[in-house]
């Protein structure tokens, strides 16, 4: 039989990554974080002091392809590095969406993303889990939720770790993000085509968790 996959799939701060690893607990299935992979292939590019940009694409696609990532304990490590909190900042997040617009970069990853689909069952985050990395998933949802809604929830969560921000700065941000994933030229940020769409703008992440749980009972 094959191990299932659930995709949820989104923009930047909707919520996948807290509705994702909630959905994987419930069920006890693994969880693949697939920004992180970007994050960390940016960060250790900068360490390596190579610059994110295409005439680079080959050493950075080379570096991803060896990278030493680890998901241990809710912890992050690259190497022998706790990278959990430096790969977290809008700074990291900008230099992943700019690295992964990068194919050879994209190509390099795919291998290690596949070998997470193990039994029981994989819950997998990120922009192109339902249209390029697990196209037979049995459940792909896209999660998405208002700008406002998005910008005044990672300012939230930036003030709740005593982290100073902008509202009107981080929306900027993650709009700016968000169109660069849209418009690049491979696995651009949309729905998959049998995606199933959740705005979670007026929900809790435990109302949106309930709502992709309940596809997936009625599903199998
Ligand atoms: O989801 P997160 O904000 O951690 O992702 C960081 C960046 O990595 C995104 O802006 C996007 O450009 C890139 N990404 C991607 N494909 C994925 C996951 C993330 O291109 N599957």
């Amino acid at each position: 039989a094959s191990i299932p996959v659930i995709c949820i799939d989104g923009p930047t701060a909707s919520g996948k990554g807290t509705v994702a690893a909630s959905v994987a607990e419930r069920l006890g299935y693994h969880f693949l974080d697939s920004g992180a992979l970007y994050r960390a292939t940016a960060l250790a590019a900068t360490r390596a002091g190579i610059a994110i940009e295409t005439a680079e694409e080959t050493r950075i696609a080379e570096l991803a392809r060896e990278l030493p990532v680890r998901f241990e304990g809710g912890r992050i490590w690259l190497g022998q590095d706790d990278v959990s909190d430096a790969i977290r900042t809008e700074e990291a997040g900008m230099k992943a969406s700019r690295v992964s617009a990068l194919p050879a970069v994209r190509a390099a990853l795919i291998a290690l993303q596949h070998g997470f689909r193990r039994l029981p069952g994989l819950v997998a985050d990120g922009r192109d889990m339902g249209t390029v990395i697990f196209p037979g998933a049995p459940l792909k949802v896209f999660l998405t939720a208002s700008a406002e809604c998005r910008a005044e929830r990672r300012y939230k969560q930036l003030i709740s770790k005593g982290i100073s921000a902008n509202i009107l700065d981080l929306r900027a941000d993650l709009e700016a993000r968000d169109a660069r994933d849209q418009s690049r030229a491979v696995a651009p940020l949309t729905p998959a085509q049998d995606a199933l769409l959740l705005d979670s703008s007026a929900l809790t992440a435990t109302q949106a968790a309930a709502q992709v749980l309940d596809w997936w009972q009625a599903r199998r």
